[in-house]
């Protein structure tokens, strides 16, 4: 559903002095969790600034199927809940398209009902492993019918009674640790996740502002516990949906690279669990100002001003990956800009994303005449100051994104500062995660568009 059968190829040429004051969508994380929440609370609850993207609105649409109402209201989303516990089996399988936070959220949400749900999805989403949060909902009593290696389309029945369970998650993944606590509002008792390394927390802070019973604490090792209760009362809210940082990187990397550019990205999410480009570019050199720094609907928010930088290669932590995992493809086109080399170190998780995000970054930097290497974790690239030599126009160096939205928009970006532009095979998914970009980029004046 979510991205068309018809491949849309798209190119970038070499461009300088993007400027302009812009705003990006609102962060997908908070988009979904926003409608599952509010679908699942008793009473009304109004969201502004929700991504339109592909993704969320097949949200939506499960939760629809399963009894919430939802409309728009202007530039709201006004959205009537069930009451906790009372989701409605859907009369046919929930289609998640390319959306992995969608689906994987939504078995945790209504896996433990005494239903049948069945889910199904691209052939990206049909690609990615759901193992991770299946794995814990057997543990409370979920029965699963999957195809091989517990990957889509799979079909969840939830036990009469869902059983509490203690969980510590085997990955940092904000995905898992969010499935297992939405599971355990339908389980009587208490459920808790254990995380050792923290990842992003718009779960629990929305948790708590719907009125669930959640405690959080850490531990002498620097684990966070999360507790939530059971089949209590949640009652509808305003969310204000701040705009995403994940997308802002593609702005901000391309205000970064290409030449005379100075551009402001206003309504940021800040969130510390978010924000690890941000930290890892000001490391490299790069000139960003964070200003007008305030809270927004509970989160931290910024404008950033940024301007075209002289960049240089750094390492990049590896626990530094949570706060920055959907970065990486990115901040790879940013080091193939920089002075010397850049180590990504700890990066296992990127080959599990809408695409073996590893292996087709390396791919695409080497079509362009970029000098990288990987190895199971990692990623080197060594870096062109200028863009000298760099980049392909011709018809067979064309970048594979595997219908993965962040590796288009990446080399999309790449182009604007590469000797020789930027092809890529596809640009239709980007409208999954950050619909209206290319029309955002020329209006900064990048040459970027849909290749004629
Ligand atoms: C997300 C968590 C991350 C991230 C994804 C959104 C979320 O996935 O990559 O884009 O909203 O919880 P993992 O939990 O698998 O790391």
């Amino acid at each position: 559903m979510s991205t068309s059968l018809q491949p849309t190829p798209a190119l970038s040429r070499p461009s300088s002095s993007l400027s302009g004051t812009v705003r990006v969508p609102g962060d997908k994380s908070v988009s979904h969790r926003a409608l599952m929440l509010g679908g699942l609370a008793a009473g009304e609850t109004r969201i502004s600034g929700l991504l339109e993207g592909d993704d969320v609105l097949a949200t939506a649409a499960a939760m629809r199927a399963m009894g919430a109402q939802i409309h728009q209201d202007g530039a709201e989303w006004v959205v009537h809940g069930v009451g906790n516990g009372c989701l409605l089996e859907p009369e046919a399988a929930l289609d998640f398209g390319n959306a992995g936070t969608g689906s994987r959220l939504t078995m945790g949400l209504v896996g433990t009902y005494d239903m049948e749900t069945r889910f199904v999805g691209d052939a990206s989403l049909s690609r990615r492993p759901m193992g991770r949060v299946l794995d814990p909902l057997r543990q409370m009593g979920v029965q699963v019918e999957a195809s091989a290696g517990d990957r889509l389309p799979l079909t969840l029945h939830g036990p009469r009674t869902a059983n509490p369970i203690t969980y510590r998650v085997p990955v940092a993944s904000a995905q898992v640790k969010s499935a297992v606590l939405l599971a355990g509002l339908n389980a009587p008792g208490i459920t808790t996740v254990i995380e050792p390394v923290m990842t992003r927390d718009h779960t629990e802070n929305m948790l708590k502002a719907f009125g669930a019973g959640i405690e959080i604490h850490g531990d002498a090792n620097g684990a966070r516990h999360i507790a939530v209760e059971g089949q209590g009362t949640l009652a509808g809210q305003r969310v204000t949906v701040p705009g995403d940082p994940s997308s802002a990187a593609f702005l901000i990397v391309a205000a970064l690279v290409t030449h005379g550019s100075d551009v402001t990205i206003e309504n940021v999410m800040m969130n510390p669990t978010r924000t690890g480009l941000i930290t890892t570019l000001l490391e490299m050199g790069a000139v960003i100002e964070v200003t007008n720094e305030r809270q927004t609907g509970g989160e931290d928010v910024a404008d950033l001003r940024v301007r075209a930088s002289d960049l240089k290669g750094i390492e990049v932590p590896a626990e530094r990956a949570p706060s920055m995992i959907d970065e990486y493809p990115i901040l790879a086109v940013a080091a193939s800009f920089a002075e010397g080399e850049t180590l990504m170190a700890g990066i296992e998780e990127l080959r599990v994303k809408e695409s073996d995000r590893l292996a087709a970054v390396a791919n695409a930097l080497e079509v362009n005449g970029v000098t990288c290497s990987a190895g199971r974790d990692w990623l080197k690239v060594t870096g062109h100051p200028g863009g000298k030599g760099l980049g392909a126009m011709t018809a067979d160096a064309v970048v594979e994104t595997h219908l993965d939205h962040r590796i288009a928009m990446s080399f999309l970006v790449f182009g604007l500062a590469a000797e020789h532009g930027a092809r890529i095979d596809d640009c239709a998914m980007i409208a999954t995660s950050f619909p209206g970009f290319l029309d955002l980029m020329a209006g900064l004046g990048a040459a970027m568009q849909v290749d004629p």
